[in-house]
């Protein structure tokens, strides 16, 4: 869906160059819901903008669909705004419009459509976000999680088949950024929709993302899928936002002199999250083991487990108990 290649930008300020991409290069497939993950500064935005050239960037190539944008005339640029909807943190909705005239808006500007057509577009578009009662009032009337529900139906609007999100959660309360994802979730998955998403927040990767790129000052500086770049973060700054999600306990508090066996922190990802492995351990060897802490959940649709647990036991027997994790692959590392 979208190659990009060798992407720098500069911008210039009072003469002076602020670097906000240095070589980025990022492949995006069809079908996939895509996150963006980085502090604040570190080029997100920039990023995404130049994806339907709301920035220009100063060199490099973006591919979607096989078509080098950066070299699009202003009659290939309106096309590509068309297949390219864009949702944004703070909405951008006319205040001046109804909810219906919002959505109607870039309908309107093809001039492809007869009023009836728009009409019928409109209605289907606020029956997918669930907004089929509100389309007479005006945006002032709206709550945070309804307003971007607008700025969804109007991304949608012309059957885009890549939509971007930058920071669309950031503005709301976490149950409302809750049901805004499976809102997009349910996009994804019905319409067949790419999606690219920025954010600061791990937890919403975790939720909806299928594979993630960290940007930190101005650079790619880890990609992979959800699942490995959570549970084995590489890159100093993934693993601080990692641990800023407190999705795991955190064994800060936890001494180690006081376990008089081994602590091991034990990761497994897919079907095996939901096994006996740990009494088949038990089972088949003579060593005890107690569970200290523990997360079992789901990254998108994918259960893990990350278990810090203490084993007792002969050092045979101990050694035996890794060969069945090994053959369990349960990822293991021995912290004492
Ligand atoms: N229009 C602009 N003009 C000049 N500098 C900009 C502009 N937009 C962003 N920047 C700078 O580019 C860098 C990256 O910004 P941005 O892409 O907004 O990061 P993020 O979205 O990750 O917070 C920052 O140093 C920012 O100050
Ligand atoms: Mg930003």
């Amino acid at each position: 869906m979208i190659r990009i290649e060798h992407l720098h930008k500069i911008y210039q300020v009072a003469k002076r160059d602020i670097t906000a991409l240095t070589d980025i290069n990022l492949q995006i497939e069809a079908g996939e819901v895509f996150g963006i993950i980085g502090r604040s500064g570190a080029g997100k935005s920039t990023l995404i903008r130049t994806l339907n050239l709301l920035e220009r960037p100063t060199s490099g190539s973006i591919f979607i669909e096989d078509e080098d944008i950066t070299q699009f005339d202003s009659a290939n640029l309106h096309k590509l705004r068309q297949r390219v909807g864009m949702i944004f943190q703070h909405f951008n909705l006319l205040s001046a419009k109804t909810v219906a005239a919002n959505i109607d808006w870039p309908l309107k500007v093809t001039g492809k459509y007869t009023a009836e057509q728009r009409r019928q577009r409109v209605t289907e578009l606020l029956e997918l976000v669930g907004l089929s009662e509100h389309r007479d009032k005006y945006p002032a009337q709206l709550s945070g999680g309804q307003k971007q529900r607008v700025g969804i139906a109007r991304a949608l609007a012309n059957y885009p088949h890549l939509l971007l999100c930058d920071e669309a959660t950031s503005a709301l309360d976490p149950e409302t950024t809750q049901s805004i994802l499976r809102l997009l979730l349910d996009i994804n998955r019905k319409l067949g929709l790419t999606i690219v998403l920025i954010t600061h927040e791990m937890q919403i990767i975790r939720t909806i993302c299928d594979r993630v790129a960290v940007i930190d000052d101005t650079r790619i500086v880890e990609t992979g899928k959800v699942a490995d770049v959570f549970l084995h973060p590489q890159h100093p700054v993934t693993q601080k936002l990692v641990a800023e999600s407190h999705t795991f306990d955190n064994d800060a508090n936890l001494q180690a002199d006081q376990f008089k066996g081994k602590l091991v922190r034990l990761t497994f990802v897919g079907d095996i999250t939901y096994q006996p492995i740990l009494t088949n351990i038990t089972a088949a060897t003579q060593v005890l083991i107690t569970i200290l802490q523990g997360t079992i959940s789901r990254i998108k649709d994918t259960p893990y487990g990350q278990l810090l647990v203490e084993l007792n036991g002969s050092d045979e027997d101990i050694r035996q108990v890794f060969t069945h994790f090994d053959q369990y692959q349960i990822h293991h590392e021995v912290l004492s």
